[in-house]
């Protein structure tokens, strides 16, 4: 690693990342070539964007052959890339309006405007989070997160809000009321352990909104697009939400956020009242196309097929040594390792073995590699994990 790499992001860049000792030089497929020479696995997927892996050549020609014709005119115009992603995404999704946006919390920020608008003539102004759920850094979003290192000494925050335990019934039903205007979750919590709603919490979620109206935002900016073998986390359950948040996966590495909404809810928004300069950019736009063209190509199935191969692996390795691995949780190439103490150790020493994966809930290795990964590519992982482990 370059020291004065390094000291020049010291001094000139706010300090607000923990970076690995890494530079990077390239990257190709699930492969990252550091400027040293090391070449990674990476299980990170730039956190869960790079759904085809690093240079997909689709994306390369399709972002190439975009940009020649042009890169950013405005949303004054009409653009065919928007148009056509938006098309497949109701496609895929069943929903009947998308809104384009940048990012994630862009998108969950959009999606508490959207209800609020929604809500306030009805009087319902109250929005609900969950304990461990993760929705950005914009003000809207950490207004329904619990999380301290985000929010101390950055109030106030939006009035109105609540956050309650995460699979917890019982807390719902106290909380919920007509006064209600949306509960958002994610219904497998990434940043929060790689931790699923419980089938009791969905269903309970399902008759309390049946029985008082609000909304139900599912945030699927990383489980969503394909991540867990479904296109959105959601649909391990029988439910359907009234708004969807979408980012990381579906702009094929450039920056994208989607908000998706039923006609009846996406209709109290004309002309003016949110918007963005960038949103729906077209190099992004047919970068998704790709992503989306290429999910229902065979990578769904390759999670699946591959998601269950790596979950069979890591429960192989559960048995070896019952007492480092205390549980398994997630779904297709979404996993993640509950450790007995800290995760960050085994991190680091992954790294130092060359693959790349991420500590998240103090004690959770997380996976969140390319969709398009191997069986090679797992028992890759599982041999690194193994020898980790085993010291
Ligand atoms: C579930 C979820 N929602 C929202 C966000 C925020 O997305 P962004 O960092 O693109 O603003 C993230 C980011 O990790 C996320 O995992």
């Amino acid at each position: 690693m370059d020291s004065s790499l390094t000291s020049r992001e010291h001094t000139s860049i706010f300090q607000t990342y923990k970076r690995l000792p890494v530079e990077i030089d390239r990257a190709e497929g699930c492969r990252i070539y550091a400027k040293d020479g090391t070449v990674y696995l990476d299980f990170l997927a730039g956190i869960a964007v790079n759904a085809l892996g690093h240079g997909h050549p689709r994306i390369i020609d399709a972002v190439c052959e975009q940009a020649h014709k042009y890169m950013h005119v405005s949303n004054y115009f009409y653009q065919e890339p928007q148009v056509k992603l938006a098309e497949k995404l109701k496609e895929i999704s069943g929903f009947d309006r998308v809104y384009f946006c940048n990012s994630g919390s862009e998108a969950f920020e959009s999606a508490v405007k959207l209800s609020r608008k929604w809500g306030n003539p009805q009087g319902k102004t109250e929005i609900i989070g969950f304990y461990g759920g993760f929705h950005g850094r914009t003000y809207a979003p950490l207004s329904v997160m619990d999380r301290p290192l985000y929010k101390d000494g950055m109030e106030p925050f939006l009035p109105n809000n609540r956050v309650l335990p995460y699979n917890d019934c019982d807390a719902l039903r106290e909380a919920v009321s007509s006064n209600t205007c949306a509960v958002a979750l994610e219904f497998i919590q990434g940043e929060g352990g790689v931790t699923s709603a419980t089938p009791e919490f969905v269903e309970t979620i399902e008759e309390l909104r049946r029985e008082f109206g609000f909304l139900l935002i599912a945030d699927e900016v990383q489980a969503g697009g394909g991540r867990t073998g479904t296109f959105y986390g959601y649909q391990h359950h029988d439910i359907k939400p009234d708004i969807v948040t979408m980012a990381k996966a579906i702009g094929g590495g450039l920056p994208l956020g989607a908000m998706l909404a039923h006609e009846d809810v996406a209709q109290v928004w004309k002309s003016g009242m949110h918007g963005t300069t960038y949103g729906g950019n077209a190099l992004s736009c047919v970068a998704g196309l790709v992503v989306m063209e290429e999910l229902e190509n065979g990578v769904m199935d390759n999670v699946n097929k591959v998601g269950e191969y790596l979950k069979n692996q890591l429960l192989k390795v559960q048995k070896e040594f019952p007492n480092v691995i205390l549980e398994l949780r997630g779904k297709g190439m979404m996993q993640g390792i509950v450790v007995n103490g800290e995760a960050l150790p085994y991190v680091t020493a992954l790294l130092s073995r060359g693959v790349i994966a991420n500590a998240t809930s103090v004690n959770v290795i997380r996976l969140l590699p390319p969709l398009t990964i191997t069986n090679g590519d797992v028992d890759e992982f599982i041999g690194h994990l193994r020898e980790v482990i085993a010291q």
